[in-house]
């Protein structure tokens, strides 16, 4: 059984990733208007890892004997200055989720909570691959420079995408 503070720090973790999910696909919607679609595919399959993430925490919550309770999710930045900045963007990001992470293992540690930390590892290590695939991209991109962006888009375009997407007409 979760403790009531457990569940509320985890129902605001689910609106962080629905968020996370929500910003990536703003990227992806940005990425779209400049004709970059390898780049917009990228974050497509971002924004869908992101509902698996809250999803995953959704079932514990139920699982545990919680409640899931959704909350409002903010409004995502809707405009970047270029395709390096979005990049730069979502890593500063995954960063920001990494220590939300940290502090809701922090708390099933202090809760004596121990369902939850095993729940939790799966997630610090998923902190780990989210920060290095962006931060490669970021790499990427600064090698390739304005002429190699097009290779870069080409590249990102192959990213295997969780669920398929409807044919483009
Ligand atoms: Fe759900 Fe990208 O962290």
């Amino acid at each position: 059984m979760l403790s009531e503070r457990m569940q509320t720090a985890i129902n605001k973790q689910i609106n962080a990733e629905l968020y996370s999910s929500y910003l990536y696909l703003s990227m992806a919607s940005y990425f779209e208007s400049v004709d970059l679609s390898g780049c917009a595919s990228w974050m497509y399959a971002q924004t869908q890892e992101e509902i698996v993430h809250a999803m995953k925490m959704y079932d514990y919550v139920n699982e545990a004997g919680g409640r899931v309770i959704l909350d409002a999710i903010d409004k995502p930045q809707e405009a970047w200055d270029s395709p390096l900045a979005v990049f730069e963007h979502a890593y500063k990001h995954e960063q920001l989720v990494t220590s939300l992470i940290n502090d809701l293992m922090n708390l099933a540690i202090e809760e004596k909570d121990h369902a939850t930390q095993i729940f939790l590892q799966w997630f610090v290590s998923e902190q780990v691959e989210e920060e290095a695939s962006a931060s490669g991209v970021v790499n990427r991109l600064k090698l390739a420079g304005d002429h190699g962006l097009f290779m870069v888009d080409k590249e990102l375009g192959q990213r295997a995408m969780p669920i398929p997407l409807p044919e483009k007409k």
